[in-house]
């Protein structure tokens, strides 16, 4: 997947590329190495653990790189920090890394026991545990099947009611054994690894970031810059083609009948038909890019419709 991230990302390879979810920097690497001299990387993330991490990766290529310890969806406000107005692409290779997954400690992983966590801040106050034992069972409910379209999530829901009301709820553990009652012996692993999608996505607000992520993104992007997404579950991925969709809408109106009513101002123009998935030797080398979809789309001047017809980039696509 790195050579299509690369291939979609990278128009201006002087610009200033934003790797929004930095991690374990793998992705940063290879961007910082195929950029040239003057190409630079800003390179975000919610967990400092990551950051750690990745801060040593990219010590060799220091003076080309920032290191900011955010959440995406602030980057308007880190760009206007670091004074930088414009942007060549921004990567968002979202969910969470092998780092965070194999941390029992983090509670991602309802196969690890450990603290019902999941925060990917720490410094954030809201925890899973805080959830699962302060939730009306109305509100986990809802989680679970909005976040993880559990089929079982109102019998999910009762069953921590009933266990919370003798005993708070504090690891992942108690949690699975908590739920398997409620949930069909068949697909209990599938329902858990559901259940703990959702808790997550609830505890990061992870959606919500990233609309705002993704809207600060395209808006700070120069034209003929680009933006590319690998998403890991369907609501996220849902959110991007909606996106996408959306703002590389035109005018379907007839000039016939007079000006525009249809409202259509497209930004963007999508790379992507459909989205591309991992090679069957991919997800050989690494099972989590199964999952993985990635969809990329470019700037162009606002509602410019020529641009579309005769694309505005130069480099490589
Ligand atoms: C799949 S990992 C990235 C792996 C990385 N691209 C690499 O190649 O090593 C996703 C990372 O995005 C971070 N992340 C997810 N949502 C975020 C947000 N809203 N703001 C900042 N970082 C976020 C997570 O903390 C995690 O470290």
């Amino acid at each position: 997947m790195v050579e299509r991230v690369l291939h979609y990302l990278i128009g201006d390879p002087e610009g200033l590329y934003v790797d929004a979810c930095l991690g374990a920097a793998g992705h940063a690497v290879h961007l910082l190495q195929s950029l040239k001299l003057h190409g630079r990387v800003l390179a975000i993330d919610r967990d400092q653990v990551a950051l750690q991490t990745a801060r040593r990766r990219l010590q060799p290529y220091a003076e080309r790189v920032t290191i900011v310890h955010a959440d995406f969806r602030r980057l308007g406000r880190v760009l206007a920090e670091l004074g930088e107005e414009s942007i060549s692409g921004i990567l968002f290779d979202l969910g969470l890394s092998s780092l965070q997954l194999d941390d029992p400690e983090r509670g991602f992983s309802y196969m690890l026991d450990g603290p019902l966590d999941m925060r990917a801040d720490s410094a954030q106050e809201l925890t899973a545990e805080t959830i699962i034992n302060e939730y009306e069972e109305q509100q986990l409910a809802d989680i679970f099947y909005t976040y993880g379209e559990e089929r079982r999530s109102r019998q999910a829901a009762a069953r921590i009611g009933k266990a919370r009301a003798s005993r708070r709820i504090t690891t992942t553990g108690e949690l699975a054994e908590v739920l398997r009652p409620a949930l069909e012996p068949r697909y209990y692993h599938r329902s858990l690894a559901r259940i703990w999608m959702a808790l997550r996505i609830a505890v990061n607000g992870e959606l919500e970031a990233l609309r705002l992520g993704l809207t600060a993104g395209v808006s700070a992007l120069d034209e003929g810059g680009r933006v590319v997404v690998l998403a890991y579950h369907s609501l996220e991925d849902r959110l991007v083609k909606t996106a996408f969709k959306e703002w590389s809408r035109v005018c379907t109106c007839s000039p016939a009948l007079g000006p525009c009513t249809c409202g259509a101002n497209p930004s963007l123009t999508v790379l992507t038909a459909r989205p591309e998935t991992a090679s069957s030797e991919e997800i050989a080398e690494n099972s989590r890019a199964k999952p993985a979809k990635l969809r990329a789309a470019g700037k162009i001047r606002a509602g410019n419709v020529t641009d579309l017809e005769t694309n505005v980039w130069g480099g490589r696509r």
